[in-house]
């Protein structure tokens, strides 16, 4: 075979490719576009909107209090608590109120408070995406029915929370140039000074969080590579869910597009106010932070630090991979878990408690996944399912480059370092 033949076929390929690739890329991408469009520029009638979601009618959109919205059941307070007027004042009164010496209001099994946060630019629920103003009815409709207190930080609201809780990270969270990496680094800081439950909007619990922990949870279990038992007695101070569930040796975690072979979500997360994994996350965040500031005479203000701070891979810098990557070294360091014992691969996917770290198989926080990719997801019904993740960020934003790879990595197994988000 002459060397043009081997040439010319070796184009044919590749032009066969890329015309695939550019096929399914603009599949996904109309596809996206309707989606976006149908959820932002329709916002729901009003009538409708109040009798479909009476709850955040009535508790967020009628807040008063500038920073969000929030909720103490009443049950919890005596007729001569005096009822708090902002953010921060409610904050306090519910640390007091779930303090560990003090109470009972907390999940089942768990030293952790009985209070879920989330977050969102603002609360006026008649501006808001059917999907998150659906999801956080859902929410509420829990948070009634458990009870349990609740949060809503609007933009202002996790401003002066920095401003109470951890001020000297005011100039840094500034500094940081996209929105998803604050809400990122918010839900970790409201775990570790308020404590409870962080949900993003955009998931919806499936049982009350009061239940997620039961005894079966607790019981030991063992990593059968090393043979080592795993028989921590200590309270549950925290709990994540597996997000990614892959075979270490295979490049399955990638392709997906998973920098862990088990990796950890954070659109939902639980933790007791002060757990050390947590301020350990923060140190590390700090220390690239502070990194970059160096190169820029330590003002993080400039042009060029704000260059390099976009340049960060939000994935990997505040994102899951962030999370996985400094629990598993705490971890580690901690107790010597091997990281991918906690697979649910093996053992049809138990809870696997590390320390007083909860770690939730994939089916916690991530049930219902389709065949593609289940990893060993069951369906929601399943009692292991705890909280539903719905939109998978496409409502966040659309980045061509994002979704290139994306169907790079699926179908041709390249593009391992591409953009993930
Ligand atoms: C929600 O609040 C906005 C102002 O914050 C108000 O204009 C709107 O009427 C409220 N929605 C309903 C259904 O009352
Ligand atoms: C216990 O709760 C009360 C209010 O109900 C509060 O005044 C007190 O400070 C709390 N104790 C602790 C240790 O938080
Ligand atoms: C662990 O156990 C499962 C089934 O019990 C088995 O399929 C798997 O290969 C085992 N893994 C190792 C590393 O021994
Ligand atoms: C946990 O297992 C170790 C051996 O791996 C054993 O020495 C220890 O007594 C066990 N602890 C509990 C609380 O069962
Ligand atoms: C940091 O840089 C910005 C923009 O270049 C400048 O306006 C500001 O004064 C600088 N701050 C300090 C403390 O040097």
């Amino acid at each position: 075979m002459g060397v043009f033949s081997v040439l010319r076929r070796r184009w044919q390929r590749l032009a066969v490719a890329s015309v695939a690739f550019v096929l399914i890329a603009f599949s996904i991408l109309s596809h996206r576009g309707d989606e976006l469009f149908a959820q932002q520029h329709y916002p729901a009638a009003q009538h409708e909107f109040s009798s479909d979601t009476p709850l955040i009618w009535k508790h967020i959109n009628s807040s008063t209090v500038r920073g969000g919205a929030f909720y103490i059941p009443p049950e919890w307070l005596s007729p001569s608590t005096p009822r708090p007027t902002t953010m921060i004042e409610a904050a306090r009164l519910v640390s007091q109120l779930t303090n560990i010496k003090n109470t009972t209001h907390l999940i089942d099994n768990t030293e952790i408070p009985l209070v879920a946060h989330q977050t969102w630019k603002n609360t006026h629920v008649d501006t808001w995406p059917d999907l998150i103003r659906n999801s956080v009815e859902r929410w509420m409709q829990t948070v009634m029915d458990t009870p349990m207190a609740y949060f809503l930080w609007n933009d202002d609201g996790i401003m002066e929370f920095l401003e109470e809780y951890e001020p000297e990270f005011i100039d840094h969270f500034s500094a940081l140039p996209r929105m998803v990496e604050k809400s990122d680094i918010f839900r970790i800081l409201v775990c570790k000074y308020i404590g409870g439950v962080y949900g993003d909007v955009d998931t919806r619990p499936i049982r009350s969080p009061a239940t997620w922990i039961e005894k079966s949870d607790l019981k030991p279990w063992r990593d059968n590579a090393t043979n080592i038992l795993y028989n921590s007695t200590k309270p549950v101070r925290a709990i994540f869910g597996i997000e990614a569930d892959c075979p270490p040796d295979t490049d399955t975690y990638w392709r997906m597009g998973y920098t862990n072979p088990v990796q950890l979500t954070q659109w939902a997360l639980a933790s007791s106010p002060g757990h050390p994994a947590l301020t350990w996350f923060m140190q590390k965040l700090y220390s690239i932070i502070d990194e970059v500031a160096s190169h820029h005479g330590g003002n993080l203000t400039t042009p060029q630090a704000y260059e390099e701070l976009d340049y960060l891979e939000p994935l990997i810098f505040t994102g899951p991979d962030a999370i996985t990557v400094s629990l598993r070294s705490w971890l580690e360091d901690r107790i010597g878990l091997r990281w991918n014992a906690l697979t649910g691969l093996h053992d049809g996917g138990k809870s696997k408690l590390a320390d007083d770290i909860m770690i939730l198989p994939i089916t916690g926080f991530s049930p219902g996944r389709g065949v593609y990719g289940n990893m060993g997801s069951k369906p929601i019904t399943h009692h292991d399912a705890r909280l539903q993740h719905l939109a998978q960020g496409s409502w966040k934003g659309f980045d061509l480059r994002v979704e290139f790879g994306k169907v790079c990595r699926t179908f041709f197994g390249l593009c391992r370092d591409w953009p993930k988000s």
